[in-house]
């Protein structure tokens, strides 16, 4: 990955890739919507269909020159259909946000009503956040995670549906770590004659290999990311029933985007192909456990869980009563100095910014697929806890000096885009 001809055009863009390139290999990712795609993703995304324009869908483009385009996008969807299921697949979607968008779209007016999760509690942006359109076109009441157990109470989540009566639930989350039951969704949903969209943003690997439960045959709309837990190509996906088809497919094209990025579709096409097999399922498996890992040592080192633990790929550590002057930027900033890279996170009941919140959201999909085991993510969360107890103590460069070292040992142990 040496971007010559990148280099021979623009050497500062080159020295950039290069740095990334760098920085990735050399440190751990352990941002929870963040993965490691393979080359095969990497070649299909930089391919020449970036200088293809495909509007519309295979078989009905409004350009010449979609042959290839219309094989690429059909691999996609049929691949898609072999991970989730379902009626009906958009592949086209430039991102989970705007699969969302698309949803949202096709199914409301301004000023309809969405029920969704606050976004301190794990909910995400496109739910109805002042900051995102949704807050701005519609009207939008929140639930809460249960304040002393972290879990959605889903008895509140139905009550609140039939009192606001919306027009669509949104289920699925960006720091959630427990299951979630979409039937309990859909319930609250039918409770109130609202329909349900359950964006599985990070979970779309788990919920393919089966080892999360699928809210496909449950939800009326499932959107998600691409390039999370399943590690595809960038980009998001709209799966449906039938009935909802042709509204979906216009409210991505032409309804919220122009031509589909078609090397980003190719990446999904290859990263879709990887992912149904044995060893993705394997791989899916592992993730679960290397959070559970990390998680199970953090609380032996005396962290706070929301929720206790973890059911997925994420663990989401609430600092307030472990290390209560240490905010979750201060945490943050310490561990990237020493190579572990994570984000601050807002956590249920915050108390402080958004901006610097309480809390710490680490994630298992990247470092598991470097080859990670649970004895490697034990020794990730003794690094983490050196890094925050230090914070504490304002002893944090003898800390990072110390735990850089094994960084540089994990890294070197589980080699990444050689
Ligand atoms: C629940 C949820 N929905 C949507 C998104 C948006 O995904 P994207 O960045 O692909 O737009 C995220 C991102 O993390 C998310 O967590």
């Amino acid at each position: 990955m040496n971007y010559d001809a990148v280099r021979e055009s623009d050497p500062a863009v080159a020295d950039a890739l290069v740095g990334e390139v760098e920085r990735q290999r050399n440190s751990l990712q352990m941002i929870a919507s963040e993965n490691h795609v393979s080359e095969a993703v990497l070649e299909a995304q930089s391919s020449v269909l970036t200088n293809n324009y495909a509007e519309g869908y295979p078989g009905a483009r409004y350009y010449a020159g979609c042959e290839y385009a219309d094989d690429i996008e059909e691999l996609a969807i049929e691949r898609a259909h072999e991970l989730w299921g379902g009626d009906h697949i958009n592949v086209q979607p430039h991102s989970g946000t705007q699969a969302n968008q698309a949803v949202y779209l096709a199914m409301l007016e301004p000023g309809d009503k969405i029920l969704s999760l606050d976004l301190t509690h794990g909910g995400h942006l496109s739910h109805g956040h002042p900051a995102n359109f949704t807050g701005q076109l519609y009207e939008v009441e929140q639930y809460e995670v249960d304040a002393e157990s972290g879990y959605i109470d889903y008895d509140a989540v139905r009550e609140h549906a039939e009192e606001f009566d919306p027009d669509i639930v949104v289920s699925g989350y960006s720091a959630y770590p427990r299951t979630v039951e979409w039937e309990k969704i859909q319930e609250a949903a039918d409770a109130a004659g609202a329909l349900h969209l359950a964006d599985m943003a990070h979970i779309t690997g788990l919920v393919a290999a089966g080892v999360h439960p699928s809210p496909v045959g449950v939800a009326d709309f499932v959107t998600g990311s691409t390039h999370k837990t399943i590690r595809s190509g960038r980009g998001g996906i709209v799966i449906c029933d039938e009935e909802y088809a042709d509204d979906i497919d216009k409210a991505v094209f032409p309804g919220g985007q122009g031509g589909p990025l078609m090397h980003n579709i190719a990446g999904k096409a290859v990263g879709f192909g990887e992912a149904n097999s044995e060893e993705f399922e394997e791989y899916a498996a592992q993730t679960i456990e290397n959070a559970q890992a990390l998680g199970d040592r953090l609380q032996e080192h005396g962290f706070t869980l929301v929720s206790g633990g973890t059911d997925n790929h994420l663990v989401l550590v609430d600092l307030r009563d472990s290390h209560p002057d240490v905010t979750g930027g201060d945490a943050e900033e310490a561990l990237e100095e020493a190579g572990i890279v994570l984000n601050a996170n807002t956590v249920p009941g915050e108390t402080r910014s958004p901006f610097n919140p309480s809390g710490i959201r680490a994630g298992s999909p990247a470092l598991t697929t470097r080859g990670f085991d649970t004895d490697a993510m034990e020794t990730v969360g003794d690094c983490i806890a050196q890094i925050v107890d230090a914070v504490a103590e304002d002893e944090v460069d003898a800390a990072v000096e110390d735990v850089a070292t094994t960084v540089d040992d994990l890294c070197a142990e589980h080699p990444l885009y050689e």
